[in-house]
């Protein structure tokens, strides 16, 4: 049996009439950049994040750029981040003239070490940036306790994490700002590229509202250097009729995420991530450590089972960040990740037959 790492089809095929009617709307209306869809769902969205403000942007990648400038974060200025996550997480650091500081990962959790953050600290730094990796928040408490002892800036990097929470916390609405992704791999995915910011600032809330449309908060005059970074309206669409599903899609990756733990508790070659205690796990990717990671993962795509590596290599030793003079800095954490993750299909309409399939073939890799 084939087992896909991942697939809209299912989703898409439940939900296609109502897609087809609302995007038939959109199209009919001629109304297609900030329109009515854009802003019931900036509305709708932020209120599901427990946030005052949402706005709609192009991209999870400018959602977090936008997040920092409005916030404040520019030219000389230091943000304290992992360098074990995506790429767009210190892109958008580097867009906005500031220099990413890394600190390792926590292992149980994958997301950032907060007892490591104070000893990167200096006079230049002005904003953490934590990232909730795939699905699970940061420890917000001790980041948010950092945050207010140096008087800095929270910006969340929660591509991969709308739903999330830890206790009180919820995901986008943690810190000053939390931005999201609507790549379509996302448990909240558009028919292409999108992102949101939510905030509870409303001074942040009109930055970013104008930062979005060219720096301009009134027709064709410009107050700062802007973007041309809006949420289609055709987005918009698609994503309202998606939100009112997402927490039954949480509900069903965390039931397909218990079917793992359950069944490979006894595999000693296999390490699942630490469940959250006080909060819910979105499951965006559940994701294992696993001994002979490359050779399980090519046994498993001969048996055209799916799974993926996210991420081979931490992002202070790429090509494109050497300039940054952090090669040869030692994460151990983020060194250990690279060589072990392997994540597993989990997307919410996968069955348990299909889970089942994926587990066996893992147990065999390893008799
Ligand atoms: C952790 C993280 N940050 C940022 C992004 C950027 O989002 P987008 O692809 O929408 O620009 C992603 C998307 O994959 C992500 O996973």
């Amino acid at each position: 049996m084939t087992v896909n790492f991942f697939s809209l089809d299912k989703q898409t095929k439940a939900l296609r009439k109502e897609i087809d009617q609302a995007l038939a709307e959109v199209i009919n209306s001629s109304r297609f950049i900030l329109g009515p869809n854009v802003k019931a769902f900036e509305e709708e969205s932020a209120k599901y994040c427990c946030g005052k403000f949402g706005i709609g942007v192009a991209s999870g990648t400018d959602a977090i750029t936008l997040s920092l400038s409005a916030a404040g974060i520019g030219p000389g200025d230091e943000v304290i981040t992992v360098p074990f996550t995506f790429v767009a997480t210190i892109e958008s650091v580097l867009h906005v003239g500031a220099a990413p500081v890394f600190v390792d990962i926590e292992p149980k959790s994958f997301c950032v070490d907060a007892s490591q953050i104070e000893a990167k600290i200096t006079p230049k730094t002005k904003a953490l940036l934590p990232v909730h990796l795939y699905g699970r928040l940061a420890d917000m408490d001790s980041i948010l306790k950092i945050a207010k002892k140096h008087n800095l800036k929270v910006i969340e990097d929660a591509a991969q994490a709308i739903g999330a929470t830890q206790g009180k916390h919820v995901a986008l609405s943690c810190g000053d700002a939390g931005a999201t992704s609507f790549f379509p791999t996302k448990n909240l995915g558009g028919v292409g590229d999108g992102g949101l910011i939510v905030t509870n600032d409303e001074k942040i809330a009109a930055k970013v509202k104008a930062l979005r449309g060219h720096g301009s908060t009134k027709t064709y005059m410009y107050d700062v250097i802007g973007y041309n970074s809006r949420l289609d309206e055709i987005q918009a669409a698609v994503l309202r009729i998606k939100l009112k599903k997402l927490d039954q899609w949480h509900v069903a990756r965390n039931k397909n995420a218990d079917l793992y733990y359950e069944l490979l508790k006894d595999v000693s070659e296999v390490v699942l991530p630490e469940k959250p205690k006080d909060g819910r796990h979105v499951y965006n990717q559940l994701t294992i450590r696993a001994q002979k990671r490359d050779d399980l993962r090519e046994t498993l795509k001969n048996k055209g089972i799916g799974a993926m590596v996210y991420y081979p290599l931490s992002l202070h030793k790429h090509v494109a960040y050497e300039f940054l003079g952090q090669k040869d800095a030692v994460f151990p954490e983020c060194d250990r990740a690279e060589k072990e993750v392997l994540s597993l299909p989990i997307y919410p309409e996968l069955t348990p037959e299909e889970i089942k399939e994926v587990v066996s073939a893992i147990k065999e890799f390893y008799v």
